[in-house]
């Protein structure tokens, strides 16, 4: 991730406080963040994703955080993807007003923001396709195709790898490996384009815990999975292990929203009074399961929480993919409490560290049986640790035992209840016992000797995300 300190030799004169709603061009796009990092320099950082777009346009993030440019245990980071079909535009500027939102506001001393950016670490990427924008804009922003796909004509949000056929072959043999499964990909079914690989490595780099993609084209949060398990092209609920969570994720930015959950709203696809046939997910709270809506492979919500810890939804934020310059403002009014309620969910459910005597364990493995009901039910979803030994497990109100578990440790469980309106996640840290040190403690196993306990790699320095981005990722595309 590159950083990018010499935007402010060429613009820093020319750079005004005050934020314009309308449709921000590539030039733009970085003054815009440059702008907030000038006002808010303690609290933001700007840099660029590995690569930049097939026409060489980089792709920009800014990040907010008490602590620019590091990672915090018991900080949770999330991440909002704007405009990752080209013409699909309103992510992209609703992304740049609450960039200069979240920095006024905390000049201002707003205790709820302070809060938001002393707890958790945002980072907003505001086009994921800006060569796309350039020619739907050009065009006219008009046309309900034109500027989708990237300058290579492929569709970003197919061009991912296809871990739901990974994973749902892993649940038909009743095998219980069901997390970052990039590492079990064999093939790839399309070369990854430039801006995926670029996403691809930040989000295997960056321990994000929440995310939410932006698209347009109608009004509702979807989630996972978006692919369907039968094949069938639509009305096919596919629930994930954490189906309940991801509903509840939804429905925090749907309900926070003006009328996404509205259910007297119209349907986008509405001709007359009468909607019955075409989709009016108002009705339906404003949420939907990507693949009972229509399956599509190879998408970035589903990657996220097959790869990593992270837990991503999508949001089509209106009818209008590219709406008049004029009604943004008005957007941004009926958006910003579910952009701010969807950044707080990041501090749902449990989190902690796991830990041995001499430090962190890293890529402990955290796994959950919900027993909130009579009969237990393991989320068949386990998250990981990090570089800090640290994890966060997003989960709905209820009971659970949490048990974390790593290789040449005994495994430890407690219980756990996890309340209502959380704003920060109950801490559970876990204290591993090595299964060397009982052995050595026992009268009789004496005889064990000291050199296999030395031998045990207690702590593994590389993450599971750099290993797999720095292997997986570089060679894998190569063979196409
Ligand atoms: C940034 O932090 C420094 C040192 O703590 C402080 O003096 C300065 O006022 C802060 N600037 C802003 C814009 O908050
Ligand atoms: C790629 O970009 C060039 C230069 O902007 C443009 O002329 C061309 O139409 C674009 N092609 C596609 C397929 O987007
Ligand atoms: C656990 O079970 C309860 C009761 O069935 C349910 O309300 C809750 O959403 C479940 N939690 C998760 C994370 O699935
Ligand atoms: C949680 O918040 C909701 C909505 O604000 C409220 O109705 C509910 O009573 C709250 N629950 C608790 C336990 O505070
Ligand atoms: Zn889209």
């Amino acid at each position: 991730m590159a950083l990018y300190p010499f935007l402010c030799l060429v613009f820093c004169l020319t750079v005004s406080a005050e934020f314009v709603w309308k449709h921000h061009n590539n030039e733009e796009l970085p003054l815009v963040l440059e702008e907030v990092h000038q006002k808010c320099p303690n609290i933001s950082r700007i840099y660029a994703l590995t690569e930049p777009s097939v026409c060489n346009v980089p792709l920009y993030v800014i990040e907010f955080s008490d602590t620019p440019g590091f990672h915090q245990p018991y900080k949770p980071e999330v991440k909002y993807v704007g405009n990752i079909h080209g013409n699909e535009v309103l992510g992209r500027e609703l992304l740049l007003g609450l960039a200069h939102y979240l920095c006024d506001q905390y000049l201002k001393n707003d205790r709820r923001i302070r809060a938001l950016i002393h707890s958790t670490r945002i980072h907003l990427l505001p086009s994921m396709n800006p060569d796309g924008w350039q020619l739907s804009t050009d065009t006219g922003g008009r046309d309900y195709l034109i500027g989708r796909y990237n300058n290579h004509s492929v569709d970003l949000n197919r061009n991912f790898p296809d871990l739901d056929a990974i994973t749902f072959e892993f649940e038909r043999q009743g095998i219980n490996h069901n997390n970052h499964l990039l590492k079990d990909v064999t093939r790839l079914a399309a070369p990854l384009e430039p801006e995926t690989r670029a996403v691809m490595r930040w989000i295997m780099s960056v321990p994000f815990v929440l995310s939410a993609a932006m698209h347009g084209g109608d009004l509702v949060a979807n989630y996972p999975y978006d692919e369907s398990k039968t094949g069938a092209p639509d009305s096919d609920y596919s629930a994930s292990p954490d189906d309940d969570t991801f509903r509840d994720l939804a429905t925090a930015y749907a309900s926070a929203h003006a009328d996404m959950a509205s259910a007297t709203r119209r349907g986008c696809r509405t001709t007359g009074a009468d909607d019955s046939g075409s989709y009016n997910f108002g009705k339906q709270g404003g949420v939907t399961n990507g693949a009972a809506w229509y399956s599509l492979k190879g998408g970035m919500q589903d990657f996220n929480y097959l790869a990593t810890n992270a837990f991503e939804i999508t949001l089509e934020l209106g009818c209008e993919k590219y709406p008049h310059a004029k009604d943004l403002s008005k957007e941004w009014e009926r958006n910003r409490e579910a952009l701010l309620a969807y950044l707080w969910k990041a501090h749902i459910g449990v989190k902690g560290i796991v830990s041995d005597d001499s430090g962190f364990i890293q890529n402990a493995i955290i796994s959950v049986v919900n027993i909130t009901g009579p009969v237990p039910r393991p989320i068949r979803h386990d998250v990981t640790t990090g570089a800090y030994g640290d994890y966060y497990r997003l989960l709905t109100p209820g009971h659970y035992e949490v048990t974390a578990s790593h290789p040449g440790y005994f495994p430890v469980s407690r219980v756990v209840t996890v309340p209502e309106n959380q704003t920060s996640a109950h801490v559970l840290n876990f204290r591993l016992e090595p299964t060397t040190s009982w052995f050595d403690d026992e009268i009789g196993f004496g005889v064990y000797p000291h050199a296999s306990r030395d031998a045990q790699p207690r702590i593994y320095k590389r993450s599971l995300y750099e290993r797999v981005a720095s292997t997986m990722l570089e060679d894998k595309d190569h063979k196409h």
